[in-house]
C-alpha cells in the first residue's frame, strides 16, 4: 500500500489545534504551524477502514479492549523490539500524558521527588508538580553537536552530601523520554543500561515514555528500556501509543506495560476513576499496530527526506545550527548564534520568520535559545518554512 505524504490536505473544519488555533496561540495570522506534535499526514488506510466498519454498527456503549488488541500489542512488541510481553502486563489509558500522571501518582507521596532530563517535553514537569512532587533535573549534556546523559549528575541526585544530610529517600522515580523529545536522541542500549543501573542501585522506578519509538530518521534502532534485563524490566513502567506514529492523537488511545505485579497494582489503584479509552480508540489502535508496518516504513523514509533537506538548508544560515535528530519528527534547532534573548527569539520567529514553533525555553533548563520544528508534513511545507527562515535571517 503506497502513501502520498506530499499531498497537502486541507485540515480546516476539523478543529485541528495545529492549524485552527495557531493564530490565537501565537497572536498573529498567517504564521506557518510547525509546533504541536501532530502530523499533516493521513492516518493509515487500514485504520480508516476499521473505523468505518465499526461505525456501521449503531451502538457505542461501554467497551472493553478485545483479545485481538492485546494480541496486536504483544505481537508488535516482539516483532519490532524483541520484547516478550504478557497480556496481564498491559493496561490502557486515554493518552500518554494521562498515564504519566497516573504513574507518578502511583509511585509517590506529596513532597517526593521525581527526576526528569531537561530540555524535555514540558508536560513532564507539570505531571510531577501536579502530583505535589518536586522536579529534580538531571540536565542533558550538549557538546555543541549532540546530547548525552550526565551520569555523574544523575548519581549525585541520590548522594547525601550533594542533596540531603542522609541518602535521599524521596527520589521515587525518573521519567525517561526515549526517544527524546525535543533533542531527537534515540538512546543506545549502552546508554540506557548505564542510566538504568543507577536507577536500580537507588530504588528509583523508571517511567519510560516511548511514544516516539517507531519514528527513526537515522540508521539506529530503538531499544525498549524493559528489554535490558529482568531487573530493569521489573523496575520499569513503559508508556506507549500509536498516536505519534500513525497520527491518531485526537483519538486519545495509549497503552502501558508493567511487568512488576506490585507496580501494576499501584498503577491500577491510582488509575481508578480516570477516563478510559473510547470505543473508536480501541479499534484504531488495533488496526494501526497490526496492519501499519508498511506505513511506518514509508513514513520514516518521508521524514528522513524532510529532515535532510531542512538540515542542509538551515545549517547554511549564520547563527543557526540543527541538532541532528536520530528519531522523532521534531527537529531541535540551536539559534543561540543569533544573539537574541528568549523573548526576542520568540518575536523573531513569529513576526519576522512567520513560523509557529515550540519555544526552547518551555522545555526547561538548557532549552534557552533553541526552537523545536515539527517536520511531519508534506515536503512543500518544509520548503516554505526554510524559505521563510532564510529570508528572516538574511534581513538581520
Ligand atoms: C514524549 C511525549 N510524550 C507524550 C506525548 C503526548 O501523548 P498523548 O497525546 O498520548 O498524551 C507527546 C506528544 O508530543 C510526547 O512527545
Amino acid at each position: 500500500m503506497e502513501y502520498d505524504f506530499d499531498e497537502l490536505i486541507d485540515r480546516s473544519g476539523t478543529h485541528s489545534a495545529k492549524w485552527e488555533r495557531t493564530a490565537q496561540m501565537f497572536g498573529s495570522d498567517g504564521v506557518l504551524p510547525m509546533w504541536v506534535a501532530d502530523m499533516d499526514l493521513p492516518a493509515p488506510r487500514p485504520v480508516l477502514e476499521a473505523m468505518r466498519e465499526r461505525l456501521d454498527h449503531p451502538l457505542f456503549g461501554y467497551t472493553y479492549p478485545p483479545d485481538s488488541l492485546y494480541e496486536a500489542i504483544i505481537d508488535r512488541m516482539w516483532r519490532f523490539y524483541g520484547w516478550q510481553v504478557k497480556k496481564e502486563w498491559i493496561t490502557f489509558t486515554p493518552g500518554v500524558v494521562n498515564a504519566l500522571h497516573i504513574a507518578i501518582d502511583a509511585l509517590t507521596r506529596s513532597g517526593d521527588e521525581v527526576i526528569v532530563q531537561s530540555p524535555v517535553y514540558y508536560p513532564f514537569f507539570s505531571a510531577v508538580t501536579n502530583n505535589g512532587c518536586q522536579v529534580v533535573n538531571n540536565q542533558l549534556h550538549y557538546d555543541g553537536v549532540q546530547y548525552t546523559m550526565d551520569y555523574d549528575d544523575l548519581r549525585d541526585k541520590f548522594v547525601p552530601s550533594t542533596r540531603f544530610p542522609v541518602r535521599s529517600p524521596r527520589v521515587r522515580g525518573m521519567v525517561l523520554c526515549s526517544p527524546h523529545n525535543p533533542v531527537g536522541r534515540v538512546w543506545s542500549g549502552r546508554e540506557l543500561e548505564d542510566m538504568a543501573a543507577i536507577c536500580l542501585e537507588n530504588d528509583c522506578t523508571i517511567i519510560s515514555d516511548e511514544i516516539h519509538c517507531d519514528l527513526l530518521v537515522d540508521d539506529v534502532s530503538h531499544t525498549v528500556t524493559s528489554t535490558l534485563g529482568a531487573e530493569v524490566q521489573d523496575n520499569t513502567i513503559t508508556l506507549m501509543a500509536p498516536s505519534k506514529t500513525f497520527n491518531l492523537a485526537g483519538l486519545g488511545a495509549s497503552f502501558v506495560i508493567i511487568p512488576n505485579p506490585q507496580l501494576r497494582e499501584q498503577f491500577a489503584v491510582a488509575a481508578a476513576g480516570h477516563a478510559k479509552v473510547n470505543a473508536m480508540g480501541f479499534v484504531a489502535m488495533e488496526a494501526a499496530l497490526r496492519d501499519g508496518d508498511d506505513y511506518v516504513r514509508q513514513l520514516n523514509a518521508h521524514l528522513r527526506r524532510n529532515v535532510e533537506f531542512f538540515s542542509r538548508r538551515v545549517n547554511r544560515l549564520s547563527g543557526v545550527r540543527v541538532v541532528p535528530p536520530e528519531g522523532t519528527y521534531l527537529v531541535w534547532v540551536d539559534m543561540r548564534g543569533l544573539g537574541m534573548d528568549d523573548m526576542q527569539l520568540r518575536d523573531f520567529m513569529i513576526e519576522r520568520a512567520r513560523i509557529a514553533t515550540d519555544f526552547g525555553f518551555a522545555f526547561g533548563a538548557g532549552g534557552e535559545g533553541f526552537q523545536r520544528f515539527n517536520l511531519a508534513c508534506p515536503h512543500s511545507l518544509v520548503r516554505e518554512a526554510v524559505d521563510r527562515l532564510e529570508t528572516a535571517v538574511s534581513k538581520l
